[in-house]
């Protein structure tokens, strides 16, 4: 695989991918263009996917919907058919919405199905293993997307049953992650699996998915049938039986998804158009993004300390809420309008101390670390008509359960580990949550994914998400504020250094080369960091006044832009 980092203004050529297995592909981390639609993903060959379909006379819809088949088979850490998701659009005629593709808690679920004899929370079972699985939304979302493209869908799957048929060169990033979950793979499966292999895997080594690409075609030849009813179906429920699991028949012919509106708030002239709940993503934004409107940063500069404590402060306020109200808005009382109103908003950050860290008991009842690695992808999708497709979708951990369903090739998330299993028990973002995210059948548990979009004068601007947990609204803000607020490119906005801070634990996660500065500078007022490897993987499409689209695909990751 070759690596052509800041290509500009190049457009890609179409990778060579008819015959054999997919072994050349660039990635491609910048790119402007005028007149041509734009993807980014996590992973190049999905991307070059979104962007063939483009050329072949798709959509966004049509591009985004190829691209997370493809991310199925060739991102399959996180791109998933055994998961779920949400997805913000705007179109050119002026439409937004949202579609609500959020995994469900199974019929035979209750609150307390993770606590044992002592009422002790067991979160190695909601978190590896059949038992952690919601019903999968995925396949259902990619249908429900599916009325606004414009290709059929058996052409939109094919080529991910190409790429899990043929197989594919892993990159060495890939090669680490399956030789990291080797153990956890063989004990949570009782069949061989195509991430097992003898040998450590290296990069450019082969990976064929022979199940995944037949259940692919079963999609492709009965449409929903080909998951929900029949033998995928049956060969999920086998998986339960076998490692104690509850999704059900009944589960997988009810799964349905919910379109919702969008949350849209202004933000300086901006629309911004949001994930609402069950996503917490779009009212953290909103919350964010206005409370430290409150103080202006216009004049502030990037990741100083002037700029990093309101923001850091204004995250402290908006995740206290989120684990006190935020949950599946069908189950508990919707209380958006109000968390996002100014007054409400005024209101808390009032004890905003410029000279002194807030302690997160001062904004809420009172994470301890991480188990897990959190897993999930987003892609970005504008075409050139101006339709602009944001979504991200999830296993939650990385390989979701780590169960592979037998004969069937596809894994099964762990995203009831996103309920509050018991109330103040963190889960594997260390999130905290009380009754308004606890378990109850059918319902959906409550997630950080914020895909987004924003338009100027009703055109999009920016389109905009991140994979990282809880990170994730964190991210979207920080970019935001990057691009509207301190006036950076595209591209520093996506790779500056990040900073968390999620209300508990106390600290800030800051990555490896935040400033040392403003580390200094906080410390001194009462904050403490901490550091971690990365935060997030952004992929943002940005439109310029001349209307030419600036893609950039992060460069945490093997995340790549594909031209139409
Ligand atoms: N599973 C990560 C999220 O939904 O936020």
């Amino acid at each position: 695989m070759k690596k052509l980092f800041l290509l500009i203004g190049f457009l890609l050529c179409s990778t060579p991918l008819v015959f054999g297995q997919y072994t050349d592909y660039n990635l491609v981390k910048e790119v402007q263009v005028k007149n041509k639609g734009v993807v980014v993903s996590a992973f190049p060959l999905a991307s070059e996917v979104g962007a063939k379909i483009l050329r072949q006379g798709g959509n966004a819809f049509d591009a985004s919907i190829a691209t997370q088949f493809a991310l199925a088979v060739v991102y399959p850490q996180a791109g998933n058919i055994g998961g779920g998701g949400f997805m913000v659009a705007t179109t050119e005629e002026g439409k937004k919405f949202t579609i609500d593709f959020r995994e469900t808690a199974p019929l035979k679920s209750h609150k307390d199905m993770y606590l044992d004899a002592e009422r002790n929370a067991n979160t190695d079972l909601s978190q590896y293993g059949s038992l952690a699985a919601g019903v999968p939304g995925a396949v259902a979302g990619l249908f429900e997307m599916h009325q606004y493209a414009k290709l059929p869908m058996t052409q939109l799957i094919q080529p991910a049953i190409d790429l899990a048929e043929k197989g594919y060169a892993i990159t060495q990033a890939q090669a680490d992650l399956f030789n990291t979950y080797k153990d956890d793979f063989l004990r949570l499966n009782k069949h061989s699996i195509p991430f097992v292999k003898n040998l450590a895997w290296q990069a450019d080594d082969i990976l064929v998915q022979q199940d995944l690409a037949h259940t692919l075609k079963q999609i492709q030849q009965k449409g929903l049938k080909g998951f929900y009813r029949g033998k995928t179906a049956n060969l999920i429920v086998k998986e339960m039986k076998r490692g104690n699991g509850i999704i059900s028949l009944a589960d997988l012919r009810q799964y349905k998804v919910k379109v919702r509106a969008a949350l849209i708030f202004d933000y300086k002239g901006h629309e911004v158009v949001t994930m609402p709940l069950p996503s917490s993503g779009g009212i953290l934004l909103a919350q964010m993004l206005q409370m430290t409107n409150l103080m202006g940063l216009e004049d502030k500069q990037l990741n100083s300390p002037e700029a990093v404590q309101p923001m850091v402060e204004a995250e402290r306020r908006a995740y206290a809420d989120r684990a006190e109200y935020m949950g599946d808005p069908d189950f508990i009382k919707d209380q958006t309008q109000k968390l996002i109103s100014k007054s409400y908003l005024k209101q808390r950050f009032a004890n905003y101390n410029p000279d002194k860290a807030t302690p997160s008991s001062a904004v809420g009842d009172i994470i301890i670390p991480q188990k897990e690695k959190k897993e999930t992808t987003h892609i970005s999708v504008l075409d050139k008509e101006g339709n602009a497709v944001s979504v991200t979708t999830t296993l939650n951990g990385n390989f979701g359960s780590k169960v592979m369903v037998s004969g069937a090739g596809f894994l099964l998330n762990n995203e009831m580990d996103d309920f509050s299993v018991k109330p103040g028990v963190p889960n594997m973002y260390g999130a905290i949550g009380g009754k308004a995210n606890a378990i109850a059948p059918k319902k959906r548990m409550l997630s950080s994914m914020t895909p987004t979009i924003l338009l100027k004068d009703n055109q999009p601007f920016m389109v905009v998400g991140t994979p990282g947990g809880t990170t994730i609204p964190t991210s979207v803000f920080q970019v935001i504020v990057d691009i509207i607020d301190f006036g950076t490119d595209v591209n520093t906005a996506v790779n500056a250094p990040k900073f968390h801070q999620q209300w508990l634990p106390e600290y800030i996660l800051v990555e490896e080369d935040f400033p040392h500065y403003t580390i200094k500078t906080l410390e001194k007022k009462g904050y403490t960091f901490k550091k971690t490897a990365k935060i997030g993987r952004t992929e943002v499409i940005l439109v310029d006044k001349d209307g030419k689209y600036h893609a950039v695909a992060d460069g945490r990751g093997d995340d790549s832009v594909g031209v139409e």
